[in-house]
């Protein structure tokens, strides 16, 4: 007879506190997501507070999570962590408590790459959706490209050199004084604001139509530091008023340019990899102008894209332990040596 496998998920990465239920690796049972209202007031995370947040709150969470589940600890079959990329000590904080759950309990280990989680958010979401596609993995903390050929079988093509995506976002949206995190504030604000009004360099964007024109490169890593600091030094020389009066036009531009990189390179990986499917994955993908960007140039080549809903679209723990249900079901699991990685690659 067909057992369901019960698998709990357990994410304290950066500043979310989370754990969710998943069954057989699509369906959420529960998803219980605890973000740190602490970082405000500094404008960003501050990872000693991240660390001791974690601590007050991994029993809560994860007691909401099998509570909404309608389930116990004794029914779970296996425990999916987060053991990198992310902040060392926020890590070591769900580590170690999937560990000593998993060992009291004992169940089945599996340690989880962030990055990996997002890209599964994707499958959680779209119930018929399957590799090979291209992923674009666009969050605070991370922005890379990368051609998924299968489940497990990732091919990096690009990455940020300087700033994640989100973070330039943040940070633009701190220095026009938005408020943090900022990327939904700049997005809300940008909407009525003129894309044109400022022509902010698209870093690493080869113009489309002059292949030798300078100014940009021809391959799949990205760079948004010299497009904050452009919106930075355009921002020094105004007044305040000024400031003020084109505080959308200003969003808008800086938005405009994030997103013609995005989406030009995202193209350019499908054109290359012959693949009609991107998927967006991470915080940004939120973003309403890159979602209505990409769809307008990939429905004249033919690409479907698709994006998870806000929920999955930002950290989450459903999308660890989608993760870790497919690679305990390909035998693999972790053992209680298992350490936290803040460097992972995927
Ligand atoms: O995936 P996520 O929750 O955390 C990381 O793994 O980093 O992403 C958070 C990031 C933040 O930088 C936030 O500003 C950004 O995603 N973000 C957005 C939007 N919604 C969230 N950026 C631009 N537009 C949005 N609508
Ligand atoms: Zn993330």
């Amino acid at each position: 007879m067909f057992k369901s496998m019960l698998i709990l998920g357990i994410e304290t990465s950066c500043d979310e506190t989370a754990a969710s239920v998943v069954q057989d690796g699509e369906k959420i049972l529960s998803n219980v997501i605890l973000s740190q209202l602490v970082h405000q007031k500094y404008g960003g995370v501050v990872p000693e507070l991240a660390s001791r947040e974690h601590i007050k709150s991994l029993v809560p969470v994860t007691q909401k999570a099998l509570d909404d589940a309608k389930i116990t600890l004794d029914d779970i079959d296996g425990i999916a962590v987060t053991h990198g990329p992310g902040l060392v000590g926020s890590l070591l904080m769900g580590l170690t408590f999937a560990k000593s759950v998993a060992f009291s309990k004992n169940k089945l280990l599996i340690g989880v790459n962030h990055l990996e989680g997002h890209l599964f958010s994707n499958f959680l979401e779209h119930e018929k959706f399957s590799p090979p596609f291209i992923c674009l993995i666009i969050s605070g903390g991370h922005t890379l490209l990368v051609y998924v050929k299968d489940k497990g079988q990732y091919e990096l093509l690009g990455q940020t050199l300087d700033d994640a995506a989100g973070e330039a976002f943040d940070k633009v949206a701190s220095l026009l004084n938005l408020g943090y995190p900022g990327g939904p504030l700049l997005d809300k604000t940008a909407q009525a604001g003129d894309r044109n009004f400022v022509k902010f360099p698209r870093g690493m964007l080869k113009p489309a139509k002059s292949r030798s024109a300078c100014g940009g490169e021809d391959n799949f890593n990205f760079s948004f530091s010299g497009l904050k600091t452009a919106v930075a030094l355009y921002v020094q020389k105004l007044s305040e008023s000024e400031k003020q009066k084109h505080l959308a036009d200003i969003c808008a531009s800086f938005q405009e340019a994030v997103v013609d990189v995005l989406v030009g390179k995202s193209i350019k990986a499908a054109d290359e990899k012959n693949c009609k499917r991107i998927a967006m994955a991470g915080g940004v993908a939120c973003n309403s102008r890159l979602r209505e960007r990409l769809k307008d140039r990939a429905s004249v080549l033919g690409i479907d894209i698709f994006y998870p809903s806000p929920l999955l679209c930002t950290d989450n723990a459903a999308m660890i332990a989608a993760v870790g249900d497919f690679r305990l079901s390909k035998g693999e699991k972790s053992e209680y040596n298992l350490k936290a990685v803040p460097y992972l690659k995927l």
